[in-house]
């Protein structure tokens, strides 16, 4: 991010109506990319979510030999590539500069793993702040070689191998961006690869990989925890790819729907992947009135149109086994749980202090800054909503992360006093119109001069 920071400011006023439509799904999106550029023929991806993070992918796999290209059409943009094969991308002339995506950068190392190639990954202050052993070790043992700066942070040089061994690999933490890199790898691998998932994470890999041809078998481990088997060097075959609406993007109207009052509004096209719909889950539990209608399958995911009603929230617990369906939710949750009468407890919230910023320290600091009673517990959030609107007034350092930003500004919609954000560039990464489609539903949103 070159341009001089952007500090926004939201403020109260009147209800939100309308009816919306969402960037594409981040994780889907960087996976089309990626899959279209191994895959060998055409593979046309339509929805694609044109956001920093993906475009930095789209860069990656260009410059990895693929041939991606974006054309306008009367339905929006729609964006072709032309694979290089499985096993076929070639070296890379100038460092990789993932940006702030955590998920291109992680499920790239998964690729360039099994390639007999050099690269260098890099990003922003965000991500080379970011942990990632968690990737470079499993993939170590398919034979690549990782060098980075201390604690395993880019930029990161890595050597991969033209001749892989298939690797069995238990999860130690829930995550899809490990388990994806794992499979990625195993796609140039002789052999079975296999990943041990004890808590299920998201399957956009698992279904995309099945969509382009590949074959995946559901396993067990000896203690019965589910896992997933990859048959290794497929030929994956160039497919057509419809993104769904990020649910994670929904995730900011539909909350300010809910809480602005007399609010009613509608995101269309919402993907509803059930590894993804923790959020709608709790708020649910909240007392939300929010309906699902006109339920379709769109590219081998569930997709609906969802509408939000204005009503009262109350506090909740929320279990821990629910994190990983919700992981990107939890800012915008706990700024919901601000706007509810009791206490909401959000349980095993750990891997929220590794993402783009630590939104466990962040969240809570944010919240206590406009006048919000909460706590952290060991890796619990404790927000004490009062039912009345929260007290706002402060400008909140977003630490260049999308998701706390716009979260913030939703909780300016309904506080007291206005609340700002320092810096509001970073939601281009996966929200590019994020201002504009909120200033549409009504939203007070704008520049700080
Ligand atoms: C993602 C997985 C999650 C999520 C991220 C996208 C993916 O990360 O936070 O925004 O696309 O696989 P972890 O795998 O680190 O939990």
């Amino acid at each position: 991010m070159t341009a001089p920071s952007l500090s926004l400011v939201a403020r109260r006023g009147g209800r939100l109506a309308g009816s919306i439509a969402v960037p594409g799904d981040k994780s889907i999106s960087h996976r089309a990319l990626m899959l279209g550029a191994l895959a060998v023929g055409e593979t046309r991806v339509s929805g694609l979510l044109e956001g920093e993070d993906v475009l930095r992918t789209a860069a990656a796999m260009r410059a990895l030999g693929a041939s991606v290209a974006r054309a306008e059409t009367a339905e929006g943009p729609l964006w072709t590539l032309h694979g290089r094969g499985v096993g076929g991308l070639r070296e890379p002339d100038e460092v990789l500069d993932m940006g702030n995506a955590g998920t291109g950068a992680r499920l790239l190392m998964g690729l360039l793993a099994t390639h007999p190639l050099f690269a260098v990954l890099t990003g922003d202050a965000s991500l080379r702040r970011r942990p990632m052993a968690r990737v470079t070790e499993p993939l170590g043992r398919f034979g690549a070689t990782f060098h980075g700066r201390a604690g395993g942070r880019l930029p990161i040089a890595v050597l991969g191998t033209g001749q892989a061994l298939p690797v069995r690999y238990r999860l130690p933490v829930a995550s899809a961006q490990v388990k994806s890199a794992l499979l990625l790898a195993g796609l140039n691998t002789a052999g079975t690869t296999t990943v041990i998932e004890p808590v299920p994470t998201r399957d956009h890999s698992e279904r995309m990989l099945t969509h382009f041809g590949a074959h995946l078998d559901a396993v067990s481990d000896d203690d019965g925890a589910p896992g997933i088997a990859l048959a290794g060097q497929p030929e994956l075959v160039g497919a057509d790819v419809v993104v769904p609406g990020d649910p994670s993007s929904a995730a900011f109207p539909l909350v300010a729907g809910l809480l602005v009052p007399d609010s009613r509004l509608t995101v269309r096209g919402v993907g509803l992947n059930p590894r993804r719909t923790g959020l709608l889950a709790t708020l649910a539990e909240m007392g939300a009135d929010l309906e699902a209608t006109n339920q379709r399958t769109e590219g081998g995911e569930p997709v609906a149109d969802l509408t939000v009603t204005h009503g009262p929230l109350k506090g909740i617990d929320v279990p821990a086994d629910r994190a990983p369906d919700m992981i990107d939710e939890y800012p915008i949750l706990a700024v919901a749980a601000a706007g509810a009468e009791g206490t909401t407890r959000m349980r095993g919230l750990g891997e929220l202090r590794v993402k783009e910023s630590d939104r466990l320290g962040g969240t809570a600091r944010g919240l206590a800054a406009c006048g919000v009673a909460v706590e952290i517990e060991g890796d619990d959030l404790i927000v004490h909503g009062s039912g009345r609107p929260p007290a706002g007034g402060a400008t909140i350092a977003v630490e260049l992360d999308h998701r706390m930003a716009m979260a913030f500004l939703v909780l300016g919609l309904i506080a007291d006093s206005p609340v700002a954000i320092d810096d509001g560039r970073a939601i281009d990464t996966s929200f590019p119109g994020f201002v504009d489609l909120m200033t549409g539903l009504g939203a007070t949103i704008s520049e700080v001069p």
